[in-house]
């Protein structure tokens, strides 16, 4: 039996979330959307079947905005969400996603209340605290991704800065989806080096600084819309070592019980990711200047998860 993969939203990053997820033959794909979009998602879907026989893949493709199709997915994979208006206050934009996450997180806790759940709509921490708080999912069914996308492009940035392959350069990116993440060059390595033996300080600062802008820098070069492809490669790995049972250790935004010092927040941290979800979070030895880091990132989401609060 084929496992089942529910992506809810079949926008931008939900087409190429239907698209890999087709390729690498991972199951059957429902792709939800609104009513409105309804069409559109089931013309993505078809074109996807009809790309089958030289994607070389078979897999039922199918769209759909009845939450009933989803009926027993093993994995829901969240990019609902509505590109910001001209004249949309913060305020709006907040009440605007947090009636889409709710929306969703009740037809998916209705309809496929065992799947793994991939968060990645923006703002992503408060999103996926949302969304668990209206679930109310055990804490490993549910992950935010923010962080395996942001070390994706902390590691592509480095490759580019150093000229290597990007497959020697290992690292990870700690705390919120903005601008107050926190990469830690320090325990960044180049195939086994560590990074802060051939690499300036300058050099490292401005990849840190880059990393931390990276989604801005694609949105201004779009002029609208943000990034799709590096999202849903990175929204893929963590579903792939779910389904799979691959075991990756990967950053995600997981619910802290304690962990790094925090209590009852999703934040960026390093997760084991198995067939239970997210079975592990792996706790680093911070240094200060880290830890004081981790403060100021940990305060940024709690202000936002704050705001949420006054609408549910
Ligand atoms: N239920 C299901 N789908 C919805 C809902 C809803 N309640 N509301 C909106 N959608 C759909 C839209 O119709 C659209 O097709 O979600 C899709 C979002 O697609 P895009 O606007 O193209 O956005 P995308 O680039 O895919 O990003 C989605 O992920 O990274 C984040 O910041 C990004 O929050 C954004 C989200």
């Amino acid at each position: 039996m084929r496992k089942k993969i529910a992506l809810i939203g079949g926008g931008q990053i939900g087409q190429i979330l239907a698209m890999l997820a087709a390729q690498k033959e991972m199951g059957d794909i429902v792709v939800l959307d609104i009513p409105d979009y309804v069409n559109p998602v089931k013309g993505k879907a078809l074109d996807l079947m009809e790309m089958a026989p030289h994607g070389n893949y078979d897999a039922e493709i199918t769209g759909t905005s009845d939450y009933k199709d989803i009926a027993g997915a093993d994995i829901c994979i969240i990019t609902a969400g509505k590109p910001r208006q001209a004249g949309m206050t913060r305020e709006d934009l907040l009440t605007t996603y947090i009636k889409i996450i709710s929306d969703v997180a009740k037809g998916i806790k209705e309809n496929a209340p065992d799947a793994f759940c991939i968060v990645l709509t923006n703002p992503l921490d408060a999103m996926v605290y949302t969304f668990h708080q209206i679930t109310g999912f055990p804490k490993n069914q549910v992950i935010g991704m923010a962080g395996t996308l942001d070390t994706a492009r902390y590691r592509s940035f480095l490759a580019m800065e150093l000229n290597v392959s990007v497959a020697d350069i290992a690292g990870t990116v700690l705390g919120g989806h903005g601008p107050t993440m926190v990469p830690l060059p320090r325990l960044t390595t180049v195939g086994g080096v560590p990074l802060t033996d051939i690499a300036d300080q300058d050099l490292i600062d401005r990849v840190v600084d880059r990393t931390r802008k990276a989604g801005t820098e694609i949105v201004q070069l779009f002029g609208k819309g943000s990034a799709f492809f590096s999202p849903a490669w990175s929204a893929i790995v963590i579903a792939e070592s779910y389904l799979k049972d691959k075991r990756r250790v990967l950053p995600g935004a997981a619910l802290c019980e304690g962990e790094y010092g925090i209590n009852g927040l999703f934040l960026g941290v390093p997760c084991l990711i198995s067939a239970k979800g997210v079975e592990k979070i792996l706790q680093i030895t911070l240094a200060e200047d880290e830890k004081a880091r981790l403060a100021a990132t940990l305060e940024a989401v709690q202000k936002t998860v704050d705001e949420c609060k006054t609408y549910f």
